[in-house]
């Protein structure tokens, strides 16, 4: 068995920080090691004391740089690589206009292919080493996803996407081949290496009643399968979808009365909430995730997370890629901060690095795996430099603490701040 010891300050989250001062929610080793053989952490603690356990294990010196948990983005399109940045519309047009011609090509095996191989490397370049995906309609496009994630041994979730009204032909399926499909690809790769299926209707404007029924029966029968799809991100939006199912009580409603609403569900974006929906979603255990950069850019709105957090639910954090500008979990924490502060509630670092590591991994049910570096979890790190830019060296000349270094980091890190990335104990670069 090779092994191998990462050495630098080490940093990983035992707890939910519970306010700026509460350094008990976390481990942190000044000169830090963690040592890795067969992809997955065998210790982590003082180099002087991980060290002589493991004489002839090679030492990785990343000192002086930050090593933690790799990222955890909870909601972004694998398709949608080619729409970041497509200029001036919300949410329905900028469908229309640039996301579903662009997930039209994914039909292609040859194009997901070269696409997968490219958004793996974006993820890995940001320090995102788990996340869940949307892929298009196509299972070719599913295929890719899951086939390079394989390869790069990644704990990735993901899913076809369920669609079979108001898009145009070559991205619809129906009730029946999107059941069929998504059960053949359940059966082909959930629980095969380090992947995870999540069930995936889109979201309720283009499923009609008889396809969320189908995408519930897939509940019913892979109770260990996630689902994922999109709540109450735009007003009109929410107008549509609520006329399509006049019977629904509100939004979420729609996907209750399908039986898709469970702690194992995520919803994109629920920014616009009913008092009722918030009950049911905290009373169920769903995971509405937060997507700042994309709520930003589409002009969708403010995401409470104070407020969701009060009434006992537990939120995702995401890119959103392509409605999201950035793959960096970074930078979605800068953008976060802001949105939050427009509302009066402040983002502690240590809130923020525990969201996108062990927080997210929280909500999944994976902080055995991922999220952490305890003993034991697979060994994805990220290798951190809060002086990677000149800006961003100019500034930590002043900075005195670790919280302040992680605002560093966060307000002004992106992919020039990961100096390196490691998935299953493999370098990325
Ligand atoms: N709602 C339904 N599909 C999408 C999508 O692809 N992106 C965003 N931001 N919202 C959606
Ligand atoms: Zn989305």
């Amino acid at each position: 068995m090779t092994q191998k010891i990462l050495r630098g300050r080490v940093l990983s989250f035992v707890a939910e920080p519970q306010g700026p001062e509460d350094t008990d929610s976390f481990v942190y080793h000044e000169d830090g090691a963690l040592l890795i053989a067969d992809g997955k952490i065998l210790a982590m603690g003082p180099f002087d004391q991980v060290a002589p356990t493991a004489p002839s294990a090679a030492v990785v010196d990343h000192r002086p740089q930050l090593l933690m948990p790799g990222f955890i983005d909870l909601h972004l399109h694998f398709p949608q690589v080619q729409v970041v940045a497509s200029w001036g519309s919300q949410l329905l047009d900028w469908l229309n206009n640039y996301t579903f011609p662009a997930e039209l090509s994914f039909a292609d095996a040859g194009h997901a292919t070269r696409m997968a191989t490219a958004f793996y490397d974006q993820l890995t370049g940001h320090g995102t080493t788990s996340a869940m995906a949307f892929c298009s309609v196509h299972e070719t496009s599913a295929e890719a996803y899951f086939a390079e994630a394989a390869r790069r041994n990644m704990c990735m979730i993901g899913g076809k996407v369920m669609m079979d009204r108001n898009a145009p032909d070559g991205l619809l399926d129906s009730p029946q081949s999107g059941y069929d499909a998504s059960k053949a690809l359940i059966t082909k790769w959930h629980g095969q290496g380090r992947a995870r299926y999540a069930i995936s209707p889109r979201f309720a404007i283009t499923s009609t009643p008889e396809q969320l029924e189908a995408a519930g029966a897939l509940v019913t029968e892979h109770p260990e399968c996630y689902v994922q799809t999109h709540l109450s991100e735009n007003r009109d939006e929410i107008a549509f979808a609520t006329s399509l199912y006049p019977e629904a009580r509100d939004y979420l409603d729609i996907y209750e009365a399908a039986g898709l609403v469970t702690d194992k569900m995520f919803l994109g974006h629920a920014i616009h909430l009913e008092d009722r929906e918030i009950a049911a979603m905290a009373e169920r255990g769903a995971h509405p995730v937060f997507c700042p950069t994309s709520n930003l850019f589409l002009g969708s709105g403010l995401f409470d997370q104070g407020g969701l957090k009060a009434r006992g639910i537990q939120s995702g954090i995401a890119t959103d890629i392509g409605a999201g500008t950035s793959y960096s979990m970074l930078q979605t924490l800068n953008e976060g901060y802001k949105v939050l502060q427009l509302q009066g509630q402040a983002l502690h670092p240590y809130q923020a690095f525990h969201w996108i590591t062990r927080g997210n991994a929280l909500t999944l049910g994976l902080a055995h795996e991922i999220g952490t570096l305890d003993a034991g979890s697979a060994a994805d790190v990220v290798v951190l430099d809060a002086a990677a830019t000149s800006a961003m060296a100019l500034r930590m000349e002043a900075s005195k603490t670790l919280a302040e270094e992680l605002f560093v980091l966060m307000m002004m890190g992106d992919d020039r701040a990961v100096a390196q990335t490691y998935v299953a104990g493999i370098a990325q670069k």
